[in-house]
């Protein structure tokens, strides 16, 4: 098994490797000593690993409990975080207790902020289940659930105490979803590694799944060690995302973020040649990546719709947005848009 070591506000491993969610209760036993565990999942990853890690849980002595909610991103709601709040309130779950959330970016995402805020604070163990999560979700500390306004807009920077990727489970991904996954794992190889990006000219990602996974979490943890609460470089984390949202929130959330953030990257790229922000063209190179590895890369909305859908993004400070531009192949930077200028940008990209 490979482990990477994230030195944030809370030290924890993100254990990648296959075959050990047979035996997850033992290895979270070296790093929790027995007590009550919340296992959230949504009933999708439950019903095919549900059980699975709740009896090795069991079997090494916890004390396992589990709340299932409706598979979708529409689970990352107020009435969800309050619903798991107080179910762990009548099973009078304790500070010295563990969330463990087993699923996707979704049961993350939410299970961490439940656990960030429940009596002010439990450790949580992430086991995600699709490349997405495991490449970015899990690890970094980001715990959100969704407004009407936007998606992640309510949250906190919550570490787990472990991360655990087993890679087995991408085996039953759909299609479709382990696709949306390699965006995220292709934004890594444009913010910064000409290498990596390299890499995934010539490979296929499939194939070398593990390494993949093991590459994009130590950029993740170099980016997140140095600068944990996004006050500058984690930003470059979000090459695609202020696009790629306002695309999700367009579609009512009918285009996946993997999808919206592929599509994101393109406009971005493209957009920031066209107003000069970049020097080259560098979507000569992103497209074919993101087309070999089947992910869409234009959009039916307006640039008008996008740009509305965006104001209320979170890189937004009262009159300019932070938007993430290629600076030369295989390195982005940040840069300051005064924000009636993104609809502008937005139009060049779409072009
Ligand atoms: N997903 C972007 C970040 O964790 O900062």
């Amino acid at each position: 098994m490979e482990t990477v070591k994230v030195t944030a506000s809370k030290e924890y491993t993100v254990h990648i490797g296959t075959g050990f969610l047979n035996s997850i209760g033992e290895k979270i036993k070296g790093i929790k000593r027995l007590c009550r565990v919340v296992l959230i999942s949504d009933d999708t990853v439950f019903s095919l690993y549900g059980e699975k890690v709740k009896k090795s849980l069991t079997d090494s002595g916890y004390s396992v409990v589990e709340f299932v909610f409706p598979h979708g991103e529409e689970a990352k709601s107020f009435e969800n975080f309050e619903k798991i709040l107080e179910f762990c309130a009548e099973n009078s779950i304790t500070r010295t207790d563990l969330f463990v959330a087993l699923g996707g970016g979704v049961t993350g995402d939410l299970t961490g902020f439940v656990a960030s805020t429940y009596l002010r604070g439990v450790d949580f163990v992430q086991i995600p289940t699709t490349v997405l999560s495991m490449v970015d979700s899990s690890v970094g500390g980001k715990t959100a659930i969704n407004l009407k306004a936007g998606k992640n807009l309510c949250g906190a920077f919550y570490q787990p105490i472990a991360v655990f990727a087993d890679c087995d489970v991408l085996n039953t991904l759909p299609r479709e979803t382990f696709n949306e996954g390699c965006a995220e794992i292709i934004k890594y190889g444009m913010i910064c590694d000409k290498d990596f990006l390299a890499f995934l000219q010539d490979n296929s990602i499939k194939e070398n799944i593990e390494y993949v996974i093991k590459r994009c979490v130590e950029i993740k943890r170099d980016i997140v060690n140095r600068d944990e609460f996004e006050k500058g470089e984690r930003k470059l984390l979000n090459f695609g995302h202020t696009i790629g949202h306002a695309i999700e929130k367009c579609s009512n959330l009918t285009i996946s973020h993997g999808n919206a953030v592929a599509i994101g990257m393109v406009i971005a790229t493209k957009g920031a040649y066209e107003v000069g922000m970049s020097e080259e063209d560098y979507s000569d190179v992103l497209l074919p990546i993101l087309e070999k590895n089947n992910l869409p890369t234009t959009c039916d909305f307006s640039a008008e719709d996008l740009y509305k859908a965006s104001l209320s993004d979170k890189k937004r400070s009262f009159d300019t947005m932070s938007v993430i531009v290629p600076e030369e192949l295989g390195l982005c930077k940040i840069m300051k848009l005064p924000v009636e200028d993104l609809q502008n940008f937005i139009e060049k990209g779409m072009n």
